[in-house]
């Protein structure tokens, strides 16, 4: 397979053509960012481990019956996928109230959500992001009813496959953002599911383990997604 031209370049991958006309090339760079851009760092190694946690999970989840774009990693920093038109619309899904999901209501970082909670937000940089809700996504053509609602199934359909998984290896799934496309007519699952786009805590000392050490200044960023790769048994 044979990397064509760029067609897009977003804050952390970028997409190239292929010689088939359905898929794409996808490489994961180092570049992080947080705050809609506003924070903008190269982090050594993030792509290399993002591709590799990408790969591990989107298998993970091929295997328990999830539909994903993805197709096999090609190099350590690029993978293959099939080619979606993005619903553009953010699903995320809460294990345990934290980020926005605090700021908005005023709750306690760290409360249990069980059942978890699930949202909607655009995609949308120039607005930020925002949040939306289903008569939204409808009205303004985003996705259909149909849509969301499988969405929304395989969204929490994902939680319980990884929440298992993550437990298992001492450490809280508290939230993740998936994104779906459309693929001949069917909806995958697309994008990636690494910890820029997940919190994940260690279960005993609550240590934050994902984006948020960027987002807050921890330091080690790129260490801890190691760390939370290597205790769920992926291989880096
Ligand atoms: P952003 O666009 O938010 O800055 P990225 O840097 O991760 O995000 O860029 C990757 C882009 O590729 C995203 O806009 C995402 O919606 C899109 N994308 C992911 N998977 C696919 C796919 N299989 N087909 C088409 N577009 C995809
Ligand atoms: P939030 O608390 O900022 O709303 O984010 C919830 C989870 O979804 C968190 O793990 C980060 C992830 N997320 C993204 O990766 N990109 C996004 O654009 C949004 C809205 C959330």
């Amino acid at each position: 397979m044979n990397k064509g031209t760029l067609l897009y370049s977003g804050k952390a991958k970028s997409v190239y053509a292929t010689d088939a006309a359905d898929q794409l090339w996808i490489e994961f760079r180092d570049d992080t960012s947080a705050f809609n851009g506003q924070k903008l760092e190269k982090l050594a190694r993030k792509g290399e481990v993002n591709n590799r946690f990408n790969s591990q999970i989107m298998t993970w989840l091929a295997e328990a019956g999830i539909r994903t774009h993805f197709i096999r990693q090609i190099s350590p920093i690029d993978a293959l996928v099939h080619k979606l038109t993005m619903i553009p619309v953010e699903c995320v899904v809460r294990n345990c109230a934290a980020g926005s999901l605090v700021k908005r209501l005023g709750l306690e970082e760290g409360l249990e959500l069980n059942p978890p909670v699930f949202e909607l937000f655009l995609k949308n940089d120039a607005l930020g992001d925002p949040m939306i809700n289903e008569d939204h996504a409808i009205r303004f053509g985003w996705a259909s009813e149909d849509q969301l609602h499988t969405m929304k199934a395989q969204s929490l359909r994902v939680n319980e496959i990884l929440k298992g998984r993550f437990a298992a290896a001492g450490m809280i799934l508290v939230d993740f953002k998936l994104e779906f496309g459309l693929y001949q007519g069917e909806l995958l699952l697309g994008d990636e599911f690494s910890p820029d786009g997940c919190r994940v805590w260690d279960a005993q000392t609550r240590k934050k383990l994902d984006k948020d050490r960027f987002r807050q200044g921890l330091g080690d960023v790129v260490e801890s997604y190691v760390e939370i790769a290597q205790r769920l048994g992926i291989t880096l």
